[in-house]
């Protein structure tokens, strides 16, 4: 008899060691805490999961099963196993249109993918498109839109593998096809509890992806349905499996509510009749009714209280300066000037402050208490909504630090009047140094680091930073010179505003004329290339001391960059250089800024150096090899000029010039 018994016993031992894994958590408590693998930020609270830290301003957090999935026999088979899970989730930002973030269903050969960014993608990939081969594999459900990673929306659902880019054919708008076999959408961040369902099919390489809002039973297409061979590769024997989420400044909360997972069968169902909600009406809705009457009565009693005495401040304060803040605005940037201030800082923004009328409106200095000057822009914009979808754009951008680069300091909103505080840079911006009579001529050497100090501020801009930035606006106003004439770039995504207050379905052209790439002048966006035509223009100007279009001039002369290419086709290049710098240079040396200018305004953009490349040939040692690289493109650029010339479309009408 014995024998007979221990036969199964034993096949079992060692003929499946690992076991099978199998669980539901309709809710989770301080118990599971301890037996899940929270990392970072991730936790328990309440009775759901949260992944990340909303006082953190990069934050991200991740939750395993402690027990992995077995998904291969051995590492280099091709065989994969399957399982199936269900989950319920929740998303629900502060502020519902700051940029989104999401979570990913996650399965991981280790509980800290390398490589991952604390504040975004998840919390699960770097900034690489490229995907490299390494067991990771993810199901996005993403709340926010990364045009650069061919993102379809700001609410969908996509199959990672191992690459922040999901996959083309696995990549959906979040939402179910009903019983009728019509699409539903389904909004994935207004804190709705919306249920999950993932078949991972190993056999036949196929992830199904299906969701719907609670109240919704179980579709029978799924939204996704993901069949690919080369998933083996992105799955290691065994592995961790859980979800991931990351944060930057704006809070979004992400709360898993509810999880079942099998892989031997399908997961177990959810019951989903009491599970909490989230959403900005119902935040209290976990409250005893004693607490809400208590809360209730108390509330009452303190509204009219403050009623009475804040009713006469709120007037004083809305009729002396409209300076009224809003929620979302003290989420943006580190520091927030009051309206008091910066008018004391700017003497009542008086016209002896005054220090221009740029393309976005009047600049005043300002002098803070401690005595700091300050740059103060004023920018008018007629829609709040534009004003504060910019807002969170440039928020991003409060981070960027260069040496190059014209820092902001602060920023200050009254009424529909955006104000941002700027270093104030003493000597003014480069036009002023190199055309008409100025009081001193910049001479060749400080032209020359100045555009130096440009190309490193604006590839810093482009690739020094996790996001590419375009300024758009590159042009000689722009450069700021501060006390010891080194060049500073300003304005860096200013432009943007513009394009988002304008009405939908038009694209207006953000830009400056005669600075502007011609590809702009059809549908293509701004991208780094024509900011690196913007930059060509500005070096053509400093090296030849003239605007980019001079109506002063004879005819075939009046635009810059024609005007210099057709002495480069002669061979005469350095004949357009600025008289009034004559024999302050070597002749090489100009030659080459010239053709550097003529390559960066290449009317193709593919054939415009990087501004990569651009540094090197500026900043590198005189003779160094790069230029000879970078300006053979300029051979191309010669042979294409002789149709359309690189044309300025100056007679292109929709140019956006503002006050
Ligand atoms: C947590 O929930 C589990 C069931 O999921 C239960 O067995 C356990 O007693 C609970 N622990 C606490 C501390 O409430
Ligand atoms: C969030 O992070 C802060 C600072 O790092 C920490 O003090 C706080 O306890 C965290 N909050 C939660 C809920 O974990
Ligand atoms: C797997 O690879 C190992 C060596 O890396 C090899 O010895 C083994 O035969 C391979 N197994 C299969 C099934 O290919
Ligand atoms: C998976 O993780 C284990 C350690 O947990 C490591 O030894 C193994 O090399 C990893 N596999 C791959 C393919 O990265
Ligand atoms: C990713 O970021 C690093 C540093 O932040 C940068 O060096 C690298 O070029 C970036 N890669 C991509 C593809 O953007
Ligand atoms: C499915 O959705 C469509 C469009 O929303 C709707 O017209 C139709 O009645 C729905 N069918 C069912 C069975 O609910
Ligand atoms: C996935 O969806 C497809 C299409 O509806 C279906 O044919 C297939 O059986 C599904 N696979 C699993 C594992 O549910
Ligand atoms: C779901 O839970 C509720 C209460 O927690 C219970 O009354 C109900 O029977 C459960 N439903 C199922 C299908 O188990």
């Amino acid at each position: 008899m014995l024998p007979l018994l221990l036969v199964p016993l034993f096949t079992f031992l060692f003929v499946s060691p690992s076991l099978s894994v199998n669980f539901l958590y309709n809710s989770f408590n301080a118990s599971d805490a301890s037996y899940l693998e929270l990392i970072n930020d991730a936790r328990v609270e309440g009775s759901v999961i949260r992944l990340t830290n909303d006082s953190n301003q990069f934050s991200f957090g991740r939750v395993f099963y402690p027990t992995r999935l077995t998904m291969k026999p051995t590492s280099n088979s091709t065989a994969v196993a399957s399982f199936s899970t269900s989950f319920v989730f929740s998303i629900l930002p502060d502020i519902s249109d700051s940029p989104g973030f999401g979570l990913a269903f996650v399965l991981s050969n280790s509980t800290s993918p390398p490589g991952a960014l604390a504040s975004q993608y998840f919390g699960l990939f770097s900034n690489a498109t490229v995907p490299s081969v390494a067991p990771l594999l993810a199901v996005e459900f993403d709340t926010g839109q990364n045009p650069e990673f061919n993102d379809i929306d700001g609410n969908h659902v996509g199959i990672d593998l191992n690459n922040i880019e999901s996959e083309s054919d696995g990549t959906q708008t979040a939402g179910y096809y009903n019983s009728s076999g019509d699409f539903v959408a389904v909004e994935m961040r207004n804190g709705q509890n919306i249920r999950a369902w993932i078949e991972f099919d190993g056999p036949q390489f196929e992830i199904n992806v299906t969701i719907a809002p609670v109240a919704v039973s179980k579709p029978s297409r799924p939204l996704i349905s993901y069949r690919n061979p080369k998933i083996a590769n992105y799955v290691s024997t065994e592995m961790y499996v859980g979800f991931s989420a990351s944060k930057t400044n704006w809070v979004e909360a992400q709360r898993i509510l509810a999880w079942s997972l099998s892989d031997t069968g399908v997961a177990a169902d959810i019951n989903t009749t009491n599970l909490p909600v989230f959403s900005p009406e119902t935040a209290s809705s976990s409250l005893s009714a004693g607490a809400i009457a208590g809360i209730a009565i108390a509330s009452v009693v303190f509204l009219l209280i403050c009623l009475s005495g804040g009713y006469w401040f709120w007037r004083k304060t809305k009729i002396e300066e409209e300076d009224e803040i809003e929620d979302w605005e003290l989420e943006y940037w580190p520091h927030r000037f009051s309206y008091e201030e910066l008018k004391q800082a700017t003497d009542g923004f008086s016209k002896n402050e005054l220090l221009g009328l740029g393309g976005f409106g009047r600049v005043y200095r300002g002098t803070l208490p401690n005595n700091t000057q300050v740059a103060v822009k004023c920018v008018n914009h007629d829609s709040k909504q534009g004003l504060r979808e910019f807002m969170a754009e440039i928020a991003s951008m409060g981070r960027l630090q260069h040496i190059n680069l014209v820092q902001m300091r602060g920023w200050c909103r009254k009424g529909n009047e955006l104000m941002l505080v700027y270093d104030f840079m003493p000597n003014g911006s480069l036009n002023r140094w190199i055309f008409d009579n100025p009081k001193t001529l910049l001479g060749w050497e400080g032209r020359r680091r100045v555009l130096a100090d440009v190309a490193e501020g604006l590839n810093y801009l482009h690739q020094g930073w996790d996001k590419v930035v375009i300024h758009r606006d590159i042009k000689s106003s722009n450069i700021l010179l501060d006390s010891e004439m080194r060049g500073r770039l300003g304005d860096f995504g200013l432009a943007k505003l513009y394009e988002h207050g304008a009405a939908p379905n038009t694209t207006r052209v953000v830009g400056t004329l005669g600075y502007l790439a011609p590809e702009l002048a059809t549908v293509t966006a701004p991208t780094a290339a024509s900011d690196v035509y913007s930059f060509g223009v500005v070096v053509l100007e400093v090296a030849c001391g003239r605007r980019p279009i001079e109506t002063w001039a004879a005819e075939e002369e009046q635009v810059l960059i024609d005007w210099v290419r057709e002495k480069y086709l002669d061979g005469r290049v350095c004949e357009a250089a600025d008289k009034r710098i004559a024999g302050q240079y070597v002749v090489e040396e100009m030659e080459r800024v010239l053709k550097l200018g003529l390559a960066c305004c290449h009317p193709d953009p593919q054939h415009r150096p990087t501004m990569k490349e651009v540094v090197t040939v500026l900043v590198g040692e005189e003779a160094a090899a790069a230029p000879a690289a970078v300006l053979s493109e300029l051979a191309q650029a010669g042979e294409s000029v002789g149709c359309s010339g690189g044309d300025t479309n100056a007679e292109e009408p929709p140019l956006q010039s503002t006050v």
